[in-house]
């Protein structure tokens, strides 16, 4: 089309040609219509080959209705033919069978009006010889010229509203340009260089190539930037809370453990339902862990076999093979157990410590709402001489204040590694009643005697989810548009930042 719109100019210097007129007089198998026209003329317009002034023009287009009577002649007229073959006359209902019930509505009025027949009795005859069907001779004047555009104003004003008063026609208009040859005008076109490149400038071509000029008016490509899921906002906001109350963030970035960890050093019996395979994932490839610490292995063999520290142990025949089991961690304690044991063997001994973790765990659930197969731990330790349970409900208080949940309720609970231990309950002021949100206790000596931990040390512990403080905060009722790969990512984009005030 770009040549066709030059030579078109070259032809005809001096008259401007029109988009629409132009595009009517292309062969119809070129497939190119007037938009494509306009396009490319103001492409060329862009680079000054050529000046567009734009032109709007009125013009009626028959509607189907309208066509069809083109076609087959106005309802008046089918009427009257039919009236003037009957030489007996016709009464209303011989006529709506042989013309149809709307063609017979329409059509015995406008005869009546233009004084066609006549009706005498229940008859209907002819009082004419013949007649001219004129809104047929209107639609065809209308339809006959070769160029819409131009009628508009081929009929008389009054003649027109009639047509349209009878859905006939129908008012349209059209925009098209008028082309003249602009400042830059060529018979072909040169693409102008985006970009000075290095072979410009080494070959010296650069002088003479004509670059396109700067459109400081475009609008830059929009920039998809990252988002952050509303979990990570909301980790990002606990972690700050944690580490403002003095806790450090434990490495948990490894999320296949041994059984040993995540189990028999929290003093968790193997025959503990926690460690079917219903509820825990275990690893095929490696099945088995390469090593734990030697001299430790032994004592927590000791602690669940005989006891010690003043407890009976559980009395049965650990299994070496249970404990080097692999498995997808169930609970972030598995590191946990690994820091305090950290602590306890550490050069210069034991040191009091606070640590916290956020990440992920998994368990074998059946999935529902709110249950999935993976989830996110908040967890938080403190180890240090004497503590007690006051201490465990203080720092748990303190946590739990900063985000925003002060009405706080603890209730007797069973965990194989604490004692006591102790459910959270907060109130929710959204459901209006009490929910658990975390998990509590004061690790057992069991636990930490064969760790090595000073006598007096106590360790305090609570965890919780992240996924129930995320979803009430974001309003979110169904796990699933949460976490996974039905969660809408609109919803990520556009959610807000997490604050706790
Ligand atoms: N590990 C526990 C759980 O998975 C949470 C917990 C952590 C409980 C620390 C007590 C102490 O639910």
């Amino acid at each position: 089309i770009e040549g066709q719109i030059l030579n078109q100019l070259a032809l005809s210097p001096d008259s401007s040609f029109n988009t629409y007129e132009f595009a009517t007089s292309l062969p119809s198998d070129y497939g190119v219509t007037h938009e494509n026209v306009i396009g490319m003329s103001k492409s060329l317009a862009g680079d000054g080959y050529v000046t567009m002034s734009s032109s709007k023009v009125d013009y009626w287009e028959l509607t189907d209705e309208g066509k069809r009577v083109q076609r087959e002649g106005s309802q008046e007229a089918k009427c009257f033919k039919a009236i003037k073959a009957s030489p007996e006359g016709l009464t209303k209902k011989e006529l709506e069978d042989k013309v149809g019930k709307d063609a017979a509505k329409v059509g015995m009025g406008n005869c009546m009006k233009n004084k066609w027949i006549t009706k005498s009795g229940e008859k209907l005859s002819a009082s004419l010889q013949d007649i001219t069907d004129l809104v047929q001779v209107q639609l065809s004047k209308l339809a006959a010229f070769p160029n819409p555009e131009d009628n508009g104003t081929c009929l008389p004003g009054k003649e027109v509203t009639l047509l349209k008063k009878r859905k006939l026609i129908a008012g349209k208009s059209r925009t098209s340009y008028n082309v003249t040859r602009g400042p830059e005008y060529a018979e072909e076109r040169v693409k102008k260089a985006a970009d000075l490149t290095k072979e410009m400038i080494d070959a010296g071509t650069w002088e003479t190539t004509k670059f396109k000029a700067y459109n400081f008016k475009t609008v830059g490509e929009k920039v998809n930037g990252g988002y952050l899921h509303p979990l990570l906002k909301v980790r990002a906001e606990f972690r700050k809370i944690l580490c403002q109350m003095g806790f450090e963030e434990m490495p948990t970035n490894k999320w296949v453990e041994s059984s040993f960890w995540n189990f028999d050093t929290l003093f968790q019996p193997q025959s503990h339902p926690a460690r079917d395979a219903h509820d825990t994932f275990f690893i095929k490839d490696p099945a088995q862990t390469i090593s734990v610490p030697k001299d430790y292995y032994e004592r927590v063999v000791k602690m669940h076999e005989e006891g010690g520290s003043g407890s009976i142990g559980y009395r049965y025949n650990f299994k070496a093979g249970d404990a080097r089991k692999n498995l997808l961690r169930t609970h972030t304690t598995a590191v946990s157990s690994q820091m305090l044991y950290k602590l306890a063997n550490q050069e210069g001994g034991f040191q009091p410590k606070k640590y916290f973790s956020i990440d992920r765990v998994f368990r074998n659930e059946s999935m529902d709402a709110t249950h999935l197969c993976e989830f996110h731990q908040v967890e938080g330790l403190v180890a240090d001489y004497n503590l007690s349970l006051g201490d465990l409900i203080g720092t748990i208080e303190t946590f739990f204040k900063k985000i925003g949940i002060t009405q706080l309720r603890f209730k007797p609970a069973f965990n194989p590694y604490t004692e006591p231990s102790m459910e959270i309950f907060g109130y929710h002021p959204d459901l209006k009643k009490w929910t658990e949100i975390g998990n509590s206790g004061m690790f057992r000596p069991e636990m930490l005697a064969p760790m090595g931990l000073p006598n007096n040390v106590r360790v305090i512990a609570w965890g919780l989810s992240l996924e129930r403080p995320t979803m009430i905060k974001y309003r979110i009722k169904n796990i699933r548009d949460l976490f996974g790969h039905k969660v809408e990512i609109g919803r990520t984009k556009t959610a807000p930042v997490c604050r706790f005030d």
